[in-house]
């Protein structure tokens, strides 16, 4: 996507320098736009534990651009298989919930361990990562085209009338390498000049509605309004919601999804006030082996100072402060679950589908087994 006037994706290889991969630090936007060096497994373990790179499908290509930065560790002092097996397994338990940085680390493994005679470990690492940038950009251009359907078909409803879409977290451009995921049909009907407008969660504790998506639609000039967390029941018990996209970091086989914390509550608002709301993902986002959302998908618990705390700009510095008393305990689950008897339909780069196992496995037979 453009930032001013410029093309960024947000991870890619460093083509004067291949041993260094880069990424949009996604810690200091919106208050600055800052690029990262990642130089190790280890650089890319402390960027995505700090959330530096964040987003489902981001962390799946991070995870595999580890795998290629593991393989140019190896010297004659390592032992190739066990370096980059512990890399593997030290990428993936970085952050447990989002299924992409799992597969895409398996992934990364299974090349590297099928490949063709004649091709280097780092060569076959690194064609796979640019394979993994390459897929879930196509993914996200595919669900655009999809979810536009969906817009369109509102804005004829509404005679022409803004189409206003409510989105949680951040699943845009940023978190997706491009395009995003609920942004990339927001992008089409934008271009397309069908109205559009979009209510912004802020997204506590960190904030990534206020700081990211808020960045990215400013930057593509689409209208949106942030509000707090809490203030989407009442839009959608005035009218003014027309739809709900949001993403998603591990959908079960039979439509469960779990997605940044407070997906669940705007769920439950939309089911209570007929409100269409859709979970937009690629393919690489559901785990095909699990079944129950609720007892199967693990939920990462993060450092209860991100609710305790909030940062934000003072002057030119980005500044974090507390807002609580100083003995206040805090507990920081980064997401839930919504089942899929509240889901209106997935937004896939194969189509749209009910939340449903039968119909999912229409989709994607090749994944069921
Ligand atoms: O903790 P984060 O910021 O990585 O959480 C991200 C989300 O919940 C996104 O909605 C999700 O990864 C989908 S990205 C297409």
């Amino acid at each position: 996507m453009l930032v001013g006037d410029k093309y960024f994706q947000s991870i890619w290889l460093d083509e004067s320098d291949p041993s260094v991969v880069r990424v949009i630090d996604q810690q200091k936007l919106p208050f600055s736009f800052e690029i990262c060096e990642l130089h190790s497994v280890e650089d890319v373990y402390s960027a995505i534990k700090d959330m530096t790179v964040r987003g489902a499908p981001l962390l799946g290509a991070a995870g595999a651009f580890a795998i290629y930065l593991a393989t140019l560790e190896i010297n004659s002092a390592t032992d190739p298989r066990h370096h980059l097996e512990n890399a593997a397994r030290y990428i993936i338990s970085c952050r447990p919930t989002a299924i992409n940085l799992t597969w895409a680390v398996n992934y990364a493994m299974f090349k590297i361990n099928n490949r063709p005679s004649g091709k280097s470990l780092s060569e076959i690492a690194l064609e796979t990562a640019q394979e993994i940038c390459n897929k879930e950009t196509e993914n996200c251009r595919l669900i655009g085209k999809y979810g536009l359907s969906l817009i369109e078909e509102t804005s004829k409803r509404k005679e022409g009338k803004p189409v206003n879409i409510l989105t949680h977290c951040n699943a845009g451009w940023l978190a997706c390498i491009d395009y995003g995921t609920v942004t990339a049909p927001i992008y089409l009907a934008h271009e397309t000049k069908i109205p559009v407008h979009i209510w912004v969660d802020e997204t506590r504790p960190r904030n990534q509605g206020a700081r990211l998506t808020a960045w990215e639609l400013e930057q593509a000039g689409v209208p949106h309004t942030l509000i707090a967390d809490n203030t989407g029941g009442h839009l959608m018990q005035h009218g003014m919601v027309d739809l709900v996209f949001v993403g998603c970091d591990r959908a079960t086989r039979k439509g469960d999804v779990a997605n940044k914390i407070g997906t669940y509550l705007k769920a439950l608002a939309a089911y209570d006030n007929n409100i269409p709301f859709y979970s937009v993902l690629p393919s690489t986002s559901i785990d095909f082996g699990i079944t129950d959302g609720i007892t199967e998908i693990p939920v990462e618990e993060r450092d209860p100072e991100e609710v305790t705390k909030i940062s934000g700009i003072s002057g030119k510095d980005i500044v974090t402060i507390r807002i609580c008393p100083e003995e206040t305990t805090a507990v920081n689950y980064g997401f839930d679950v919504t089942p899929a008897k509240y889901i209106t339909g997935l937004i896939t780069e194969k189509g749209i589908c009910k939340a449903d196992e039968a119909e999912i496995k229409k989709m994607f037979s090749d994944k069921f087994q």
